[in-house]
């Protein structure tokens, strides 16, 4: 996306793609988002899609396809082994990230399933920058723990930092030392890290982890679901990157890790996964886990046209005017809000607009999941559905005691090439008026608390009446029929 200039307007963001193909949205009247709601448990994840006017919840599998991985789907090689498409998303992948040692697995935490199985043994430890929900529940299920080692600015929510994401070498030699490398069984940087509001990773702690890690002899390995928001980032934030092109700077990341996995519901824009592996041995030494768990070894469980739409999307997922419309948008929805007042994770990241619940509605403490309340409050108030990524999305402590997230995130995302620039300003429209009713909004606790993962099928129910009278508010302002 270049920046196009206007002659009587500030600038905004431009779409450089055109719409072919549209699913009709309904904009149900309140009365009817706050029964959704209750119906849902108070949790957007339980929502019915057609109920929703914005789904914002994620941008995992739900990103536009362009005609050419359409085309693509049209001419599978369809086969249980040895299929061609297969060999074509191989080279690919070779050819971007230099590695041609590819299992391929139905999604991201298949992938991290697989690494978990092979590296994870009960008192394991392993290094991230920050976790990721599905990350971390793998690798304690198998008994390991995790240590997060992101830098203590990237947990501060309003900042002009512009890489949140990068893990803080010293904390990284500190924590090799106390554990013994021996323990270490990998590090894991996350590119475009999600929890902390999509924020990227530099070049240079790229190299610099790796390089400590490798000191160490520990496995690195690179999670590249969020790749592409990190390109542009790098690209367009480090004066040293702006001139070089987005597929060398991708290169040059990818040659510090022993091994790259990635969910193709992000990266590559479609739905799928794969693990790259550089070792031959270590590679061969994992091979028989996807058949086991996932399908052989030239499908992994995917459909064989999702592999073919995934080889074009990897192309496009190094294209400047494709990557830059997800962070350009973010940045637009993050600075309009921020100057309107309304907390927001600043830079805007990748992903989507992240606004800090802590601070949008204080007066609820962490323990009544500010973050999933105003989550709730935001579909009742647009039809806008987000995804809470706070205290609901962690697990308990082995006490029974909350674990209280480093930061309660509502998540606004822009799945790629999905929405516009006039529905980006109704959300954010939306959003001011709930900040501006923000004391309205009262907590949440849960009628069914499932062990793990809970923020998937959990049931919650509000402390007090508060969605009726804020639906009510709404109406006063808006009418009946919005
Ligand atoms: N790693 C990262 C950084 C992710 O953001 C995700 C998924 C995964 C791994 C797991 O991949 O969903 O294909 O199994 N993130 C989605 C999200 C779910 O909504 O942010 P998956």
């Amino acid at each position: 996306m270049p920046a196009i200039k206007f002659y009587k307007h500030d600038d905004i963001p431009m779409e450089m793609h055109k719409v072919k193909v549209v699913q009709q949205l309904t904009l149900l009247p309140a009365d009817q988002r706050l029964q959704k709601m209750k119906d849902a448990g108070f949790n957007t994840f339980q929502l019915h899609n057609g109920d929703i006017f914005m789904d914002m919840l994620t941008d995992s599998g739900v990103n536009a396809m362009s005609q050419e991985q359409l085309a693509g789907m049209m001419k599978p090689d369809d086969a249980y082994a040895g299929s061609e498409s297969f060999y074509r998303m191989v080279d690919k992948l070779e050819e971007i990230f230099g590695i041609g040692n590819c299992l391929p697995a139905h999604q991201g935490r298949a992938c991290e399933n697989i690494l978990a199985e092979r590296f994870v043994k009960p008192g394991n430890c392993v290094i991230m920058n920050y976790h990721f929900t599905t990350t971390k529940a793998h690798i304690t299920r198998k008994g390991g723990h995790v240590e997060e080692l992101v830098k203590d600015e990237g947990l501060i929510s309003k900042s002009d930092l512009p890489f949140k994401g990068d893990i803080d070498l010293d904390k990284l030699e500190a924590c090799i030392q106390a554990e013994g490398a021996d323990n270490v069984v990998f590090m894991r940087l996350e590119a475009g890290t999600n929890l902390i509001g999509g924020q990227p990773v530099s070049l240079q702690s790229f190299k610099d982890a790796c390089a400590i890690a490798r000191k160490h002899g520990i496995v690195s390995v690179l999670d590249a679901s969020l790749l592409q928001d990190n390109l542009y980032f790098i690209k367009t934030r480090d004066p040293e990157c702006a001139d070089r092109s987005i597929r060398d700077i991708c290169r040059e990341i990818a040659d510090q890790f022993d091994i790259i996995y990635f969910s193709a519901r992000k990266f590559g824009l479609a739905r799928g996964g794969a693990i790259l592996v550089r070792d031959d041995e270590l590679f061969h030494s994992m091979e028989d886990l996807v058949p086991m768990f996932e399908g052989f070894l030239t499908y992994g469980g995917m459909s064989i046209r999702e592999i073919e739409a995934m080889t074009v999307g990897f192309d496009e997922c190094l294209e400047m005017d494709v990557i830059s419309q997800g962070p350009q948008f973010i940045e637009y929805t993050v600075n309009q809000l921020d100057e309107y007042g309304v907390p927001m994770i600043t830079p805007g990241g990748g992903l989507g607009a992240h606004i800090d619940a802590t601070q949008f509605v204080s007066h609820i403490p962490q323990e009544e999941y500010p973050a999933g309340a105003l989550a709730a409050a935001l579909y009742i108030c647009g039809g806008i559905r987000g995804m809470e990524r706070g205290t609901l999305s962690e697990e308990r402590n082995a006490d029974g005691s909350e674990r209280l997230a480093s930061m309660e995130l509502v998540r606004l995302a822009l799945p790629r090439r999905v929405f516009t620039l006039s529905q980006v300003e109704y959300v954010i429209d939306r959003v001011k008026w709930l900040y501006d009713h923000r004391d309205m909004i009262g907590g949440l606790r849960f009628t069914h608390e499932p062990a793990t993962l809970r923020f998937f099928t959990g049931r919650l129910e509000p402390v007090t009446d508060w969605p009726d009278r804020l639906a009510a508010a709404f109406k006063d302002a808006f009418g009946d029929d919005q």
